[in-house]
């Protein structure tokens, strides 16, 4: 059944910012988005704009003929999910804490059940105004979520504090109140992501297909479960998720270097990442010139990286689990299962990166899930948002059977 979802939109210059995070929540199929308006929010946003992108009436109008005379905004209050008030302008913030009710919108939020969200923008002056946070504050006490605004440059030419976060941070705070249970709370997961990159000379470097796609939308769900995460990359192109200890790293030393670092402090780790297994015997200080000769060639010696799953596997700590992945191309199962003994893992996601649909650079994968005892879970082409939900159901199962027989 989907979760409803209401965005409450006020009158501040962020309202066409909303657009975005509207429409991106409508491509969830198991999320309906009901956009309510008041009267000044119309002034920077038309109604239709709103409408188009949710597919639903937007309501801006207490005073709305309704179907039946029915008290329809009541209803509409009562069935959401969730509640998000974006911008939240002061106007706003100071009704909700006052409990008045002079509009659609105010109505609204005092007639829901649902956990409500606010993500205050406004001027850094108004935003530090002690009777703002005073409101605030009181929001706070009652139970309602805020995200606080982001400093920078604010549309009326001041910078401070006040901007409206990134919508990317508003959705993933929207995404992890929608989910049922926080049932990765208290544990810490580090989880490592994406391509190494191994020196040639100071221009050029190896490196492999790896986007960070997989690793990084484990460590967002990890986040959204509760999990304090820290995602240890290689270079990509991708955004690290809100919340996260984000730790970018080069080559399969460093990423090995960082990642024993972190492991004493850790329940959960999750090898994603390609990592190189080779790297240039000697690195060229200078740029490897060609002599002209075009029968010329150059030899690059190559020895082995550490194995950086195999080195944290080998000092684990009573109670952690260690979670590789096996990228292959051939013999998968077999492979998959000698990598899971031979790296002291308790288990493994087994990708046949030649399959269609599964692998490097992709929003999708094709994964079998392979313990220690034996189990072996194969999954459909799913998307990597749900490969990540999968891996950590079976993670979050393993983790509490460990810790019980502790
Ligand atoms: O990042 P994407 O574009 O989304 O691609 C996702 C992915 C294909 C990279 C991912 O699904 C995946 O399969 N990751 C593991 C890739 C890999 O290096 O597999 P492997 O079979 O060579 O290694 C087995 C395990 O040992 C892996 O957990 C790997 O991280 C780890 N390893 C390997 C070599 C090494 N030197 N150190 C390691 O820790």
């Amino acid at each position: 059944m989907p979760r409803l979802v209401g965005i409450g939109v006020t009158g501040g210059i962020a309202a066409y910012k909303i657009a975005d995070l509207v429409s991106q929540l409508s491509k969830q199929e198991d999320i309906e988005v009901s956009v309510i308006m008041t009267e000044s929010a119309t002034r920077f946003i038309s109604p239709l704009t709103f409408r188009t992108l949710s597919n639903r009436e937007v309501h801006t109008d207490l005073w709305q003929e309704s179907p039946g005379h029915r008290v329809q905004h009541i209803g509409l209050a009562q069935s959401m999910d969730l509640f998000v008030v974006a911008p939240a302008t002061a106007n706003i913030i100071g009704k909700m804490a006052a409990g008045i009710a002079d509009d659609l919108l105010s109505t609204m939020l005092l007639a829901t059940n649902a956990p409500i969200l606010a993500v205050p923008s406004m001027n850094s002056g108004m935003y530090e105004n002690p009777v703002v946070q005073r409101n605030l504050n009181t929001l706070r006490d009652m139970g309602i979520h805020i995200l606080e605004p982001d400093s920078g440059y604010l549309a009326c030419g001041d910078a401070g504090k006040g901007r409206l976060p990134d919508n990317s941070a508003i959705y993933e705070r929207i995404m992890s109140m929608l989910q049922p249970g926080n049932d990765l709370q208290g544990l810490k997961i580090m989880v490592n992501a994406g391509t190494t990159c191994e020196n040639i000379d100071p221009v050029r470097f190896i490196t492999n297909r790896g986007t960070g796609k997989m690793g990084f939308a484990i460590a967002r769900a990890a986040r959204r479960r509760g999990a304090n995460v820290i995602l240890v990359s290689g270079p990509s192109q991708l955004q690290p998720p809100p919340g996260v200890l984000w730790e970018s790293v080069w080559s399969a030393e460093e990423m090995c270097e960082k990642m024993l670092g972190y492991q004493d402090e850790c329940n959960i780790i999750i090898g994603a990442a390609a990592v190189g297994d080779f790297k240039v015997a000697r690195t060229a200080d200078q740029k490897i010139k060609k002599s002209g000769n075009a029968s010329d060639r150059i030899t690059l010696e190559l020895v082995q990286n550490p194995d950086i799953i195999k080195t944290l596997g080998a000092r684990k700590k009573m109670g952690q689990i260690i979670i590789g992945f096996a990228a292959e191309t051939q013999n998968v199962m077999e492979n998959a299962r000698k990598k899971l003994e031979s790296k002291n893992l308790d288990f493994i996601v087994a990708n046949d990166v030649t399959m269609e649909g599964a692998g490097f650079a992709i929003d999708t994968n094709i994964v079998t899930i392979i313990t220690r005892d034996g189990e072996i879970r194969p999954y459909p082409k799913m998307t990597k948002d749900q490969v990540a939900e999968a891996i950590l159901d079976k993670a979050a199962d393993l983790f509490k059977t460990i810790n019980c027989d502790i």
